[in-house]
């Protein structure tokens, strides 16, 4: 099948060259976003492949059902952003990855928490300048600090035990308790005010919703620890940007990590280091010593790519063929569509 990639990136090209070995698709990729503008280019194509930023509201589904698309594959686990109502008035069907490492996402939020810490980020820079004094670079150990994970599902597990193996006590929050992180690593499911003010550390690792955007406001952040790191590899709104700006400002959080951002669309994963950075709240963010941001790259190791391309092409191959494939994301899932996503925007 003819499969079009939107938002395309050379990273990910080689992972899914080298798995269309199996599956023999004919892939085309673009680099442009898949945008209202955009999806004139997926005129004729049965279907297109899309990330994390592309655009998938009702608008560009009708125009891509007009112009003969029957699959969106979602190279991503994560579907907030596609309307999903839509998708299934027009016909169209849409699979996605949902699992293809917890290990990468948890791994860099572990080392998002290190380089915070114990301050890699301003020693490295520091030393290549030839200072090699400690001032400011005094950190703690993780050794008996309390951390609280907001979500405890595939992702938040594997937090779960690696904080574990630092020595840390678990707080969670989660509506599907996990019993066997109760029983093996002795994590206790509290409320979330709990977590707040007990946690040294918080880190989200639930999906962005209706109910959980800004979950992180002004008023959850004057509730947390003082001193509180705050770790995001989930989806930038989950937390309001501008309390966090608030919350760093008065020192009431001590630091965060940052893998996602609210208004990332148009911004991470493209070059923009010849041109002045528009977004002001995002500007601010990068002032801040104690404060790490990454583009989005919470998936971005060999294994986690290798999978993404296998399942999203054996995804195509079963709607080529006929068969239901597991991984179909229906309107009946609760999400957070595109289009309710920019207008609840504070
Ligand atoms: P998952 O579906 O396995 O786990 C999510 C957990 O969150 C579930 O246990 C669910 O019960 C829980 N949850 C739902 N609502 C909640 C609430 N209000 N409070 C607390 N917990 C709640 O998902 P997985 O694979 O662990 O991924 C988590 C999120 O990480 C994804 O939704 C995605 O947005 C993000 N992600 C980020 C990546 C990155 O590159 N930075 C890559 C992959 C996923």
């Amino acid at each position: 099948m003819r499969v079009l990639f939107f938002d395309t990136h050379r990273f990910e090209q080689e992972f899914f060259l080298g798995a269309n070995a199996r599956f023999g698709h004919e892939l085309e990729f673009l680099e442009a976003r898949l945008t209202e503008q955009t999806v004139v280019l997926a005129q004729g194509a049965p279907c297109v492949c899309v990330f994390v930023n592309d655009r998938v509201n009702e608008s560009v589904l009708r125009a891509l059902a007009d112009g003969g698309t029957r699959i969106v594959a979602l190279r991503s686990a994560g579907f907030n952003h596609v309307d999903l109502k839509a998708a299934a008035k027009v016909g169209i069907k849409v699979v996605r990855v949902p699992e293809y490492s917890p290990f990468a996402v948890a791994e860099h939020a572990t080392a998002l928490i290190l380089s915070l810490d114990r301050k890699i980020h301003r020693a490295f820079f520091r030393v290549r300048e030839g200072n090699f004094s400690l001032d400011g670079l005094i950190g703690f150990d993780l050794h008996g600090r309390t951390v609280g994970l907001i979500g405890t599902g595939k992702i938040g597990r594997v937090m779960a035990k690696i904080m574990n193996g630092f020595g840390c006590r678990l707080l969670a929050s989660d509506p599907e308790p996990d019993s066997r992180l109760i029983q093996e690593l002795g994590l206790s499911y509290v409320d979330l005010d709990v977590l707040f003010k007990e946690s040294d550390i918080i880190s989200l690792h639930l999906p962005l919703t209706p109910g959980t955007r800004h979950l992180i406001n002004a008023e959850a952040i004057t509730k947390m620890k003082p001193g509180v790191m705050l770790i995001n590899t989930g989806r930038g709104a989950l937390i309001d940007t501008r309390a966090l700006i608030g919350g760093l400002k008065s020192g009431h959080i001590g630091s965060a990590g940052l893998d996602v951002y609210e208004e990332e669309e148009g911004i991470f994963f493209e070059d923009l280091s010849g041109q002045v950075l528009q977004d002001d709240v995002l500007a601010r963010l990068l002032t801040f010593p104690n404060v790490i941001l990454t583009a989005h790259q919470g998936f971005l190791t060999r294994e986690a790519l290798t999978n993404i391309a296998e399942t999203t092409l054996a995804n195509i191959t079963a709607l080529e063929q006929g068969a239901d494939s597991p991984n179909e994301v229906r309107p009946d899932t609760h999400v957070m569509s595109a289009d309710t996503r920019r207008a609840t925007k504070g």
